[in-house]
């Protein structure tokens, strides 16, 4: 056991630590020209570009990917994305047929309802592109189109690298639609693509300094409750960074859209309680700030997800967390280290069974 965990206490930390790796694995030998291409798996840049609406559909993390994809899609490439999740999707009558894409994300490929979302969109006549980490599994195999991604295995049912390369292929879609659809050029598009390369390296830097947020989860172990707000990307990134936290630390957390705050949420916030804000997109980050300001007032205790550059006051926040200065759009790739990394530490300091809490599974095969 202690082999397989290749010197790390947990293998959540150890999945954590593999996602550079994992992420460029993950690209490696999709392009052509520079650009993003899929065509190994059937599924050609052309016919991405035509496709009249696109869905995805997931359960749990793989749901926050998506959710991440339809930010970017629908900013880089200018192309209408709903997102579902899987147990919805199937009984809503969904509307949709001939000429959609349905993109179904799955680490394990076997998760139920997300199989049936998969069976029905193409008894509903559309197009269906599966996103998977394991390679032969159900949806794999039922799909018009496989994407795989390449995280390797993943032990701990918390996702971490899994997300992590979703997030990859989410963004190689949105760069190589941007481009199809004539959002972007070739030069545009190998400039997303090559700032995209510095990912993994970064993500590096950034997981070499732990202290922190060991540090800042000594200070949320002890709450009763928390909630994790940001707006557009971050918004999407903070509905995963509370998942993380609640499903391995059993602390209970809940993900707001910051401005949504101020319509019942903000009614819970009592003095001490943590507030996590991720702020990572310049063009919203005066209304974020805002907003924790909202919150700061009525006794939160604030921490505070920026990147480098970010000018926030210092009575802002109560503990700050930096991000390297990189573009808006691909922030979420970073952030997603903080977020795994306070769960992390707020799980161990906790004593909780972080690769076994109770009551999840990994992977979900019955309804
Ligand atoms: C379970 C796991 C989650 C995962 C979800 C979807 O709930 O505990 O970590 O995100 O299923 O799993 P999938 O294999 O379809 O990505």
């Amino acid at each position: 056991d202690a082999a397989e965990k290749g010197g790390y206490e947990h293998f959540m930390l150890k999945e954590i630590h593999e996602q550079p790796v994992a992420i460029a694995k993950t690209i490696a030998g999709r392009f052509k020209d520079g650009i993003p291409d899929f065509s190994e798996s059937g599924i050609t840049a052309e016919m991405l570009g035509k496709y009249k609406r696109i869905y995805m559909v997931a359960c749990g993390t793989a749901m926050h990917a998506g959710l991440v994809g339809k930010y970017l899609i629908e900013k880089l490439a200018r192309v209408e994305v709903t997102v579902d999740i899987a147990s919805e999707f199937r009984y809503r009558s969904p509307l949709i047929g001939e000429g959609d894409l349905v993109i179904l994300i799955s680490q394990s490929g076997e998760t139920a309802d997300t199989l049936a979302a998969l069976k029905l969109s193409k008894k509903l006549g559309a197009d269906t592109l599966s996103v998977v980490n394991v390679i032969g599994s159900s949806i794999a195999r039922e799909s018009d189109y496989v994407i795989y991604t390449h995280a390797g295995p993943e032990i701990s049912v918390a996702s971490t690298k899994a997300y992590s390369v979703q997030l990859t292929i989410m963004y190689m879609l949105a760069f190589q639609l941007a481009y199809v659809r004539g959002v972007i050029d070739a030069d545009q598009c190998r400039e997303y693509v090559r700032k995209f390369q510095e990912i993994p390296d970064e993500i590096t830097a950034l997981l070499e300094d732990k202290e922190q947020y060991q540090y800042i989860a000594s200070k949320l172990m002890n709450a009763d409750s928390l909630l994790y707000i940001g707006r557009g990307l971050d918004y999407a990134t903070s509905m995963e960074g509370s998942l993380k936290l609640k499903e391995i630390s059993y602390i209970h957390s809940e993900s707001y859209a910051a401005g949504e705050l101020k319509h019942g949420t903000i009614s819970l916030i009592t003095e001490g309680m943590p507030v996590i804000a991720i702020a990572t997109q310049e063009d919203l980050l005066e209304k974020t700030i805002s907003n924790v300001l909202e919150v700061k007032a009525r006794g939160a205790m604030v921490v505070m997800l920026c990147k480098e550059k970010a000018q926030v006051a210092s009575n802002v926040a109560d503990y700050m967390i930096r991000l390297p200065d990189c573009e808006d759009f691909l922030a979420p790739m970073l952030t997603s280290i903080p977020i795994q990394l306070l769960a992390y530490y707020t799980a161990v300091l906790k004593g909780r069974d972080v690769d076994k809490p109770r009551n999840l599974a990994k992977s979900v095969t019955v309804e």
